[in-house]
């Protein structure tokens, strides 16, 4: 695994960065590497306790400036104020990362339509709820060089039993990347996503794999790489999208997965657990067969 920091120092110096789901995960990893490369981050949530002491940590751990706001990304106006509060710290935002989300497996059926909502709205609705309020604003103001990054999942276009309602919102979010990406450069705007592989998380492992299930599913196994993402992988990723360097990368998505979906796609995968030792007679089986048609 290779996790030396990617980037140059500086090379986000006079950006300012919001990420939603900030304060925990994957968003918060991606935030320290963002101030360690100079950007001011404002890191967003529901919950503001959470928030402070996070801003607090990466503040002291980058000597960067990292701003705590709370913002419910289902609510419209608590959006709209979030970015007010941002642009008065720093007099203006460049980059939006949606990678706020709620998720939980779960059969379908046993879903409330509250329940389904819930899920629709954290991860469709707010990404749509940000990214609306920053382009209406982005447009007014005439800033330009601008841009998003969605955080979505490999199921966004394969689908996936169980976690149904976030495998919707998430092909919904992949679906608004790749249409405003078009729409909206004339202003200045571009729009990525990264579509990450297991990279463990609390939030993300308490819902998907409470329990003794973590040991039952080792989701290492899965990937042919054999192992998980490690957070700073994802974060140098991340950088590298919002920065300047990657200036033509427009309407992407970006996979980062260690193989992990296209070992479940491709239809003869499964003949690695065949031993080495009977691919000779196989062949020869094949061989045989063929001479004589
Ligand atoms: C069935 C459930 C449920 C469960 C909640 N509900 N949990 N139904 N099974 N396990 C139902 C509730 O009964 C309620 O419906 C409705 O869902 C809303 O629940 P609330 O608890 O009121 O919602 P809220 O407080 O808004 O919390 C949202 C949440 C919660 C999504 C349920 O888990 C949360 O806050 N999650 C945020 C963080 C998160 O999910 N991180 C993981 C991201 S990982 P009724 O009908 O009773 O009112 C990810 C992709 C990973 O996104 C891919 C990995 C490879
Ligand atoms: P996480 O720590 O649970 O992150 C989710 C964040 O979203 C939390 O900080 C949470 O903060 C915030 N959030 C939830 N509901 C919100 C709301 N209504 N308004 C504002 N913020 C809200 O999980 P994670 O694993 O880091 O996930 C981060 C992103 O990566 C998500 O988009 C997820 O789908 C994606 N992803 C993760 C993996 C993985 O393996 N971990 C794989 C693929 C994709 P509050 O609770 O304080 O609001």
């Amino acid at each position: 695994m290779y996790t030396q920091k990617m980037l140059r120092d500086g090379a986000l110096q006079g950006k300012t960065i919001v990420v939603t789901g900030g304060g925990s995960g994957l968003g918060k990893a991606m935030s320290k590497y963002f101030l360690e490369l100079g950007a001011n981050v404002a890191i967003t949530s529901r919950n503001l306790d959470k928030l402070k002491a996070t801003a607090e940590e990466l503040e002291q751990d980058t000597k960067g400036s990292c701003l705590p706001l709370q913002c419910d990304v289902r609510n419209y106006d608590e959006v709209e104020t979030m970015l007010k509060q941002a642009v008065e710290k720093y007099g203006k935002v460049d980059v939006l990362l949606n990678n706020a989300a709620g998720n939980f497996i779960s059969p379908t059926e046993r879903l409330s339509a509250n329940a389904f909502d819930t899920i629709i709205d954290i991860v469709l609705k707010g990404t749509k709820n940000c990214t609306l309020a920053f382009g209406k604003h982005w447009i007014d103001t005439k800033q330009t060089n601008t841009s998003v990054l969605n955080i979505v999942t490999t199921y966004a276009w394969t689908g996936s039993a169980y976690v149904v309602p976030s495998a919707t919102a998430k092909a919904g979010v992949l679906a608004m990347t790749r249409s405003l990406a078009v729409e909206w450069a004339k202003y200045g705007m571009r729009f990525n996503a990264i579509a990450p592989g297991p990279f463990p998380t609390k939030g993300a492992w308490d819902r998907l794999l409470p329990g003794d299930l973590k040991d039952k599913f080792d989701m290492a196994k899965k990937v042919p790489l054999n192992r998980v993402g490690d957070h700073q992988e994802l974060a140098n990723l991340a950088a590298y999208l919002v920065s300047d360097f990657s200036a033509y990368v427009n309407g992407e998505v970006i996979t980062i997965d260690g193989g992990e979906w296209l070992k479940g796609a491709g239809q003869f995968n499964l003949l690695e657990e065949i031993p080495e030792e009977m691919w000779d007679q196989l062949e020869a089986m094949i061989r045989a067969k063929k001479s004589k048609s």
